[in-house]
């Protein structure tokens, strides 16, 4: 069996750090992750260098520009790094004879369907930085045949800052907490996406490979960013954390810059069929995190 070499672009992002530890222990490949300063999204000559540095069988592009709300400010650079990057990757790749994993995200879809949203879904982002992921996967799909793109949504660990880690911080300074009850995703831990991103790859990488293309891969339960929250501090209260009470609002008496899809819910059956990759129990990842999360505050 021959090692498989993934470069991932991202280093200290929530997903980037689940991948570089789900790969570490792994004999069939391995990762190089590379993030700021050493290479930029939105540098072609620097991406130049590290692939062709590295030769990677497969990039893993997990590097965005995340902030949804700055995005709404911060149009130029949200497109310079999210549509702009994934197509400088897949010129790149096409040029060097990798293939590419691009994530990208349920905000791709207005959320008005009543079920959860498959790849093949009319997608229409309702804010910029929707547009610029949309636009990087358009890119991808222009630029390079040999491409997966992943779209993923509500990602929470205890590596990053995600709904969890901003849950227990807040709960931390207010007694009572308002969560709006008209979104609804599928949390989706971020080591359980990392065995899943791996998986895919290897599988894509397997001679005769022929399913390229766009799928979604998240947890498989869905429920409001209210329930969560509460399950969230249910938890935390379980493992000795701050408490509060959470009380749901709508959407529409939370006011934020960008519009996020009410419904998030992504359906992974495709990746099932294909890859054989589920993500289940988040409820049991939910504690594993809280726990990881608690237990640092004690300690410090
Ligand atoms: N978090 C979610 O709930 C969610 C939902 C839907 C989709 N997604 C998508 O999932 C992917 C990973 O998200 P995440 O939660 O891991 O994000 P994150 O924690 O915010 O990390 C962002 C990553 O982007 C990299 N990055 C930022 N600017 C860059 C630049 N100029 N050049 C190169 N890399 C740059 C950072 O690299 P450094 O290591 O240099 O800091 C970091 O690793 C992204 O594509 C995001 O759009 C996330």
């Amino acid at each position: 069996m021959s090692r498989k070499r993934i470069l991932t672009i991202g280093r200290t992002g929530q997903v980037a750090q689940a991948l570089a530890s789900a790969a570490a222990s792994r004999p069939d490949m391995d990762i190089v992750c590379l993030g700021r300063p050493d290479i930029d999204l939105g540098d072609p000559e620097s991406l130049r260098a590290a692939i062709t540095r590295y030769r990677p069988d497969l990039i893993l592009n997990t590097g965005a520009y995340t902030n949804v709300d700055g995005a709404e400010s911060e149009p130029e650079e949200a497109m310079r790094l999210n549509r702009d990057g994934p197509a400088h990757l897949a010129k790149i790749a096409a040029a060097e004879g990798c293939a590419l994993v691009q994530l990208s995200t349920d905000c791709v879809f207005d959320g008005v369907l009543e079920r959860a949203y498959r790849p093949g879904d009319p997608t229409f982002p309702l804010s910029i930085y929707g547009q610029s992921k949309l636009a990087g996967e358009e890119a991808v799909r222009v630029g390079l045949e040999r491409h997966l793109i992943v779209r993923v949504t509500w990602i929470f660990s205890a590596l990053g800052s995600n709904f969890v880690t901003k849950m227990l911080e807040l709960a931390g300074k207010h007694d009572t907490l308002r969560v709006v009850s008209d979104q609804c995703g599928c949390p989706t831990y971020a080591p359980d996406l990392a065995d899943g991103l791996l998986a895919m790859s290897l599988a894509a990488l397997e001679p005769g490979f022929e399913n390229w293309g766009t799928y979604h891969l998240a947890g498989t339960e869905s429920l409001s960013r209210h329930h969560m929250a509460v399950a969230i501090i249910e938890e935390s209260l379980r493992a000795g954390g701050p408490g509060a009470e959470v009380l749901p609002i709508s959407t529409e008496n939370f006011a934020a810059p960008a519009r996020r899809p009410l419904n998030a819910r992504l359906d992974s059956s495709r990746t099932e069929q294909v890859f054989s990759v589920r993500i289940e129990d988040w409820r049991k990842s939910l504690t594993r995190c809280v726990h990881e999360l608690v237990m640092g505050e004690t300690c410090r």
